[in-house]
């Protein structure tokens, strides 16, 4: 039942919501359409799916909304066969979506509104219960397609035609929710991952084995006695690795009218190494910095553990600061018996959005790919940013007018690509763009015209051929 003194809030202004317009206009219409226009030519050894997933709210949103945070999910996906394309979207249905479709009009608030609907408004089942957000990412694990939200279950979708088909625990070994980034080892097929909470014991991990059963129930990271936001991990073969910063959930705030996250920089970052075989966990405490995204981790033959991500001074739109927030792309390379920690540097171009070859998760990468910003006049996401990790050297592509989003590695049977999706600011027109990953920088040899808009978003796969 909802609390008295929430009311049901007013209407989202969406017509100058940054998030909500442009690039970012929410997609209402569902399509499947196949023979799509190529110009240029798509390799014929590349067989698979690329599917993508981002907020995408099926109504004009009330009381608020906080990109990444709210949104209904829409997973997007262009399939590649034969040197052809195919591309289909669906809304992720989650009982709030269908409520909603039902009734013809939104009834659930954005994520920081503590108003949820009534009884006689949603029946008992719902009543009383936030909107569900699987809008982040989307997975594939043993026979599982999954879009993930953030600290709530995934929901399934049918890989023929992306319906829903409902919450999915993995067989027990998510208790409440994940992670919308669990992490896959290659190498031993298993898909780890962890999920924080508002109450004790506040962080846990847990393993899906290969065979998509339970491998470790939900465990307690011991040590962490707060509320954090926590929103992506690395692995290596040896250690779960997280970065605790200081971005505090303050529910008693919430209830005199503040904000729900606080930004506590005074208490510093501490990341912890979890080992992968239920050893005890270590533990280094440095500076204040945020993360959103890893691009992986490995361990070195000495013992050392080293990490690739996005480092941020600070979570823009979080905290209150003198200075815009900047975004490196870091390597830290962090002895565990020691506690001592080196970092460089190897881009301080607000980059994000960090991917490497899935096969190589877990174990030395040879490259990264980022969205960046090349013109600050365009907007974050207006190139695409590449790094060779074994030559050291970078190299960018400039797509114009088209705002990009997060590239995804494919191999082929004989070459090996770069996907992703970009939206022209100019006629809102959107393509999958299919880049050579031996010469990135050289542009896309390959623009397949999508049949509708589509927005800007998050997280997704590539799905080889199975
Ligand atoms: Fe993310």
């Amino acid at each position: 039942m909802s609390a008295p003194e929430f009311t049901r809030p007013a209407p989202v202004d969406v017509v100058h919501h940054s998030h909500l317009t442009g690039v970012f206009e929410p997609q209402r219409e569902e399509v499947d359409v196949g023979g799509l226009d190529v110009i240029g030519e798509l390799p014929g050894d590349l067989q698979g799916a690329y599917l993508r997933n981002g907020p995408n709210p099926r109504f004009d949103p009330i009381g608020s909304y906080i990109y990444p945070l709210d949104g209904d999910g829409m997973v997007h996906r262009v399939e590649v066969t034969g040197g052809t394309a195919r591309y289909t979207n669906r809304f992720v249905r989650t009982p709030m979506v269908e409520a909603e479709e039902k009734a013809g009009h939104v009834i659930w608030p954005g994520v920081t509104d503590l108003y949820t609907p009534g009884v006689e408004e949603v029946g008992p089942e719902l009543a009383g219960r936030p909107r569900e957000l699987p809008d982040i990412n989307v997975v594939r694990h043993s026979g599982r397609l999954l879009a993930m939200a953030e600290t709530s279950l995934p929901y399934r979708l049918n890989p023929e035609d992306l319906s829903t088909l409902g919450p999915d625990n993995c067989d027990g070994a998510m208790s409440v929710g994940s992670t919308a980034h669990p992490k896959i080892d290659p190498v031993t097929g298993e898909m780890v991952l962890f999920n924080y909470m508002l109450e004790a014991p506040y962080l846990t991990w847990s393993v899906v084995a290969a065979d998509g059963s339970a491998a470790r129930p939900p465990t307690a990271v011991d040590g962490v006695d707060t509320p954090l936001m926590i929103h992506d991990m690395a692995l290596t073969r040896r250690y779960i690795v997280l970065m605790l910063c200081p971005l505090v959930f303050d529910m008693a705030a919430v209830l005199t009218g503040g904000s729900v996250l606080d930004w506590r920089p005074e208490k510093g970052t501490r990341i912890a190494l979890i080992p992968r075989d239920g050893g005890r966990v270590r533990w280094l405490t440095c500076d204040a910095y945020w993360v959103w995204h890893f691009a992986n981790a490995f361990d070195l033959p000495d013992g050392r553990v080293s990490v690739d991500y996005v480092e941020w001074t600070y979570p823009g739109g979080f905290a209150k600061a003198p200075a815009p927030s900047t975004g490196s792309l870091v390597r830290v390379v962090i002895d565990p018996e020691s506690g001592h920690l080196t970092k460089d540097v190897m881009s301080d171009r607000d980059v994000e959005f960090p991917r490497v070859d899935d096969r190589e998760l877990a174990a030395p990468h040879r490259a990264i790919a980022t969205v960046g910003k090349l013109d600050v006049s365009r907007g974050r996401q207006d190139s695409l940013w590449f790094f060779d990790t074994v030559r050291g050297t970078q190299c960018h592509w400039d797509p114009g007018s088209v705002s990009v989003g997060e590239p995804i590695f494919m191999p082929g049977a004989q070459h090996e690509y770069w996907g992703m999706i970009g939206t022209d600011r100019n006629d809102m027109s959107s393509w999958f763009f299919v880049l050579p990953a031996e010469d990135p920088g050289s542009g896309p040899m390959a623009k397949v015209r999508l049949p509708i808009r589509v927005p800007a978003g998050l997280h997704g796969a590539w799905l080889p051929a199975q």
